[in-house]
């Protein structure tokens, strides 16, 4: 790394406007907000801007559905997103949206880029058509039957039973998933850019250090299959800029996504009167780098440095991907509560603790990282509190009661704290690098080293004798000395943290710094608490329970065939006791007589809804023959119908009395 100031742009990718943030897209902004603080922290000029993604058909059938306008949609997504980050200290210099005059202006300027340069070609292209609503058919809002192996429901363009890929129009008795109407096919010229023209300064590109090497592979295969020409328009009626010259004709967009990055800048340059073009000419010396996803790294190694390079901008100097999350080992996944949302996690949980998990388990590769919910509780708890905050909380109070919260004058062991300083220089390459488990590893290693310094001197015994006073002042100011070296460490993970101890230690954290001496400080109060499983497990049930109650599925269910519909054994159950669950928000615990010997017991997300005593002696319909859930409450030994939007609109099906307990529905 260069001791010389550093100019740098950082983005992380454009987050649709139609989803909320969950937990899976906070890997990239939590790892590039980290990067980005620190490069701040070590004196960089350092910028990161991000946007939503705010065109395309989802966006545009969305907002349809939901009787709104797409702008009034984006306003509304665009403003949670940005209130999700903010609350997990997500700190962009500019945060904008793609549907902005900005983007217009730079989508414009690179077409005409593209165009000038002879890479657009025209071709007439054939596609399913909606007649209903007027509109080609995205492969995504068409199913059928797959060509190949039969199998029913199929999406698009691949099958999820035989793995095979086919084009849509080849989907037997395809149905539009809007309208539910047949499709028919139609014929629409579109814009490409002929890809292939960029071969060579693209190959070149690649192998200039801006990959990391799993990605570099993955890319030097596409080459040797050729490189495809990159379809660019769409057809009206579509959400985004309409092409230039090119009435009813739309960008993709894909194609102005990623100008969303200079566009977010420009605005940054705007009101904050920076060099625009020192970081975006062709000639810049600056440093440019995108967070991303490995499963868009086609859009920005390929796609994105062409656009660039045909209308005279710089190109990326890296593109860092990561993997995926998991939770627990798996997929995320609606029906275990692991698909959680930004605002579900911040209700329960603090964002510092994820932040700190993730940066231990984040390294500088590709691979997925598990958010593995026993490890992270006993993590953190272990790390951040009993290591970490253990260090300040066991030497502060010595300082403020006997010493009238002033530290020594001298170090009791200078040679210590030059070695926590000495392992900055390493844990800051290893930051720089992205490599941030590797630090997290260095940093706690310090924190225990700490600890044994304490430990060794025993502060607690010391007290006790009287001659040992000004002992016990210097010890306990080098464990709060070693401690401020390492919550400069930290810093970029725990920015919250960061604040508080400038307050107690009346002073700023900076990297390496000088010791405090002779300083006065302020009482210690708890700087971070431990996380409860109970968090966890409320945290799980929420998710569970949002995502049933708003679900946004389309209006009609898939078709199922009488087989499928016979295996639910569906049986009239008498509730003949409902009762609150201790912690849990929306769930009542119900016991079913289902005409068995005991009775069932089902957990029911309708405490909004009824209150026991409504239930209580009620007939109702359950299916019986659900296999056990185990939940944070207990086992649930089925599932009860409820219709409704959610919360106090939800109605169970009630039977006329005279249907006894246990008679099959058929
Ligand atoms: O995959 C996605 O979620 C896209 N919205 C990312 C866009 S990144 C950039 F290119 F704009
Ligand atoms: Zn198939």
């Amino acid at each position: 790394m260069t001791n010389t100031t550093r100019k740098i742009l950082v983005t992380s990718a454009l987050p649709y406007a139609n989803g909320s943030i969950h937990l899976g897209h906070l890997v990239e902004y939590i790892q590039t907000d980290i990067w980005v603080r620190f490069q701040k922290m070590r004196g960089h000029q350092c910028y990161y801007v991000c946007a939503d993604d705010a065109h395309g058909t989802p966006i545009m059938l969305r907002a349809q559905k939901e009787g709104k306008t797409p702008e009034q949609l984006i306003a509304h997504f665009q403003a949670e997103h940005y209130a999700d980050f903010t609350d997990f200290f997500i700190n962009f210099d500019n945060y904008h949206s793609t549907h902005s005059p900005e983007n217009q202006y730079y989508a414009n300027i690179i077409y005409q880029g593209l165009s000038d340069g002879g890479y657009i070609t025209r071709s007439v292209i054939r596609q399913f058509y909606d007649p209903t609503k007027k509109m080609f058919l995205p492969d995504r809002f068409i199913h059928g039957e797959c060509p190949h192996c039969g199998a029913s429901d199929q999406y698009g363009d691949h099958c999820e039973k035989c793995s095979k890929t086919y084009s849509p129009t080849a989907l037997k008795n395809p149905v539009s998933v809007i309208s539910g109407t047949t499709p028919i096919e139609k014929d629409s010229e579109h814009l490409f850019v002929t890809l292939a023209d960029f071969e060579s300064m693209l190959s070149d590109w690649i192998s200039s250090g801006t990959l990391q090497s799993e990605m570099h592979h993955k890319l030097k295969e596409w080459f040797a299959e050729g490189l495809q020409s990159w379809d660019i328009s769409r057809d009206a009626p579509y959400f985004g800029f309409e092409i230039p010259n090119e009435p009813g004709k739309y960008f993709y967009v894909w194609l102005d996504a990623p100008v969303g990055y200079i566009a977010s800048f420009k605005k940054l340059c705007d009101r904050e009167h920076l060099d625009f073009d020192e970081f975006w000419a062709e000639e810049s010396k600056t440093e440019l780098y995108h967070f991303i996803g490995k499963d868009i790294i086609y859009f920005h190694a390929l796609f994105w440095p062409a656009m660039l390079s045909a209308a005279k901008f710089r190109k990326p100097t890296a593109i860092f991907a990561h993997g995926f999350l998991t939770v627990d080992g798996q997929k995320m996944s609606k029906s275990r509560g692991t698909f959680i949302n930004a605002r579900t996690y911040l209700k329960h949980l603090k964002p510092e603790y994820l932040r700190y998990y993730f940066a231990a388990k984040l390294g500088n590769g590709i691979e997925d990282i598990d958010l593995n919910l026993a490890d992270f509780l006993q993590r953190v708890n272990s790390d951040l509190v009993g290591k970490f905050v253990n260090i300040a909380s066991r030497c502060a109070g010595f300082i403020t009661k006997h010493f009238k919260g002033k530290l020594s004058s001298k170090l009791a062991n200078p040679m210590l704290y030059q070695n926590f300083i000495r392992e900055g220089t390493q844990i800051a390459i290893a930051y720089d690098e992205r490599d941030y488990n590797k630090a997290m590893r260095d940093i706690m290693a310090l924190a225990d080293r700490a600890n044994q310094y304490i430990d060794e001197h025993k502060p607690w015994l010391m007290v006790k004798q009287e001659n040992s006073q000004s002992e016990l002042q210097a010890v306990c100011s080098q464990g709060l000395n070693l401690f401020r070296v390492l919550m400069g460490y930290l810093s970029p993970i725990l920015p919250l943290m960061t604040k508080s101890v400038e307050k107690f230690l009346v002073s700023p954290i900076v990297w390496q710094p000088e010791p405090l001496l002779s300083h006065t400080i302020k009482p210690f109060k708890p700087l971070m608490i431990r996380i409860n499983q109970k968090q966890i497990d409320a945290m799980l049930e929420d998710s569970k329970e949002t995502l049933e109650t708003s679900s946004t599925a389309e209006p009609v269910s898939k078709l199922i065939n009488y087989d499928d519909f016979a295996k639910v054994d569906l049986r009239i159950a008498r509730i003949i006791k409902a009762e609150y669950v201790e912690g849990a928000k929306k769930l009542l615990r119900l016991s079913l007589d289902v005409g068995e010997k005991t009775p069932r017991t089902v957990f029911a997300g309708i405490k909004d809804a009824y209150t026991p005593k409504q239930l209580t002696g009620k007939l109702t319909v359950m299916v019986a023959n659900l296999a056990p859930r185990k939940m944070p409450f207990g086992m649930s030994e089925g599932m009860v119908l409820a219709a409704g939007p959610g919360k106090k609109d939800l109605f169970i099906l009630t039977p006329d009395e005279g249907a006894q307990p246990g008679m099959r529905v058929k």
